[in-house]
């Protein structure tokens, strides 16, 4: 059984190996075709196609960000006034340096290698296409697309290191790539050839989990209002066993409206993000901040009354005569005590992560 793990091992591990670095292909003159139209030596595409990665990458992936030059396959560092070649076989430190985690860098090495496979195949498929009319074979800066027949919408998996905020989603989804019918690739208004990526996006999936936290935050209103005004009614119900109820809804009822009143704003705003709407979450205004801090207070309340309620009963068995008249210690608890932690909290989070 171990001998057979081993194999396995041994074997996915060659397996590995050879398919990341045992790739060097016979042909230096070989061209492979990248996003901007052009072809490229396997040497040269190889290490361009890397520093277009990185270019692409989002702003928050790093602690600095090089800068992509017009000499092909270099990234520019203006705080040293140095250039470095990008070579995907050893990659440099001052590069990686530069993520602000590891993960990122993992993310834009893979991309390195996917350009790097690309270019492999480009070279060594033959094509379909002979008498029809169809897309050239290309990398687009992020995946690898094959020859495409002409007037034919191309679908790829949506790979993984193009999740950079979050991991990629549950299931599989599809980036597209419109081949036009005189045998083009489609371009956007820049004149760039131009993949759809929105569809790899989790923003359906979260959606219809904000849908779904909001209609249950509204149902629970929906309850306590009649469950309340009842309580509040009634005379005969003015006493402190029901206070304690009476507070508790209110507590429910606070929390379920601050959540509706964040998610509603800001999470539905959050969703609209595109590359030029600034959301109220990057705005990251006081505004936010406040709303968001009294949801968490609100939350804490509820455990708080949770708490209270308990302990009045314990005391109501412990004295079983003794009504407690005196509700202050309660009102403490209950409302005042949350201050604490979620003060600590907004403290901490102001000084050590104010963002987002
Ligand atoms: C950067 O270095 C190059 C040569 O390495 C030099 O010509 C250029 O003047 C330098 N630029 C700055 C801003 O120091
Ligand atoms: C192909 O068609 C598109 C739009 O239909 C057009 O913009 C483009 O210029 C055409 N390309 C060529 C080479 O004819
Ligand atoms: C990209 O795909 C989405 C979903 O299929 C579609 O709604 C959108 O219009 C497409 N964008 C372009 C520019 O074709």
């Amino acid at each position: 059984m171990l001998a057979l793990l081993a194999f396995l091992y041994f074997q996915r591990f060659f397996q590995c190996e050879s398919s990341s670095i045992i790739t060097t292909v016979e042909n230096p003159d070989a061209k492979c075709r990248n996003e901007r139209q052009i072809y490229l030596s396997y040497e040269v595409f190889r290490s361009d196609a890397c520093a277009r990665c990185y270019k692409y990458m989002p702003l928050v992936a790093f602690r600095f960000k090089l800068q992509y030059t017009k000499e092909l396959g270099t990234l520019y560092d203006p705080r040293l006034n140095d250039t470095h070649y990008v070579d995907p076989l050893k990659i440099s430190e001052n590069i990686l340096n530069t993520f602000s985690e590891e993960s990122f860098a993992k993310k834009w090495i893979s991309c390195c290698r996917a350009a790097w496979d690309c270019c492999d195949t480009m070279i060594k498929a033959h094509t379909l296409f002979k008498d029809t009319m169809y897309c050239p074979r290309t990398w687009d800066g992020w995946q690898c697309w094959p020859d495409t027949q002409a007037g034919i919408m191309a679908d790829l998996p949506c790979q993984e290191h193009i999740y950079f905020e979050n991991g990629p989603p549950s299931c599989t989804k599809y980036a597209h790539k419109e081949c036009l019918p005189n045998g083009t690739w489609y371009r956007n208004e820049n004149m760039r050839e131009w993949t759809n990526y929105t569809t790899c996006g989790k923003r359906e999936e979260h959606r219809q989990y904000l849908y779904f936290h909001i209609a249950t935050h509204i149902i629970s209103i929906i309850f306590i209002v009649p469950a309340l005004t009842v309580f509040l009614a009634y005379k005969q119900l003015q006493v402190p066993r029901i206070t304690m109820h009476k507070n508790f809804f209110l507590s429910l009822l606070f929390k379920s409206l601050f959540s509706v009143l964040f998610k509603s704003i800001v999470i539905a705003d959050e969703l609209k993000r595109t590359e030029n709407y600034e959301s109220i979450m990057t705005k990251n205004g006081a505004g936010c901040k406040i709303l968001f801090i009294l949801t968490k207070y609100f939350r804490m309340t509820n455990f708080m009354w949770m708490f209270c309620e308990g302990f009045y009963l314990q005391k109501l068995i412990a004295a079983t005569f003794a009504e407690q008249r005196n509700l202050i210690m309660f009102y403490i608890i209950g409302w005042a005590l949350p201050v604490v932690p979620v003060g600590i909290y907004a403290t901490l989070r102001a000084i050590l992560e104010d963002d987002k």
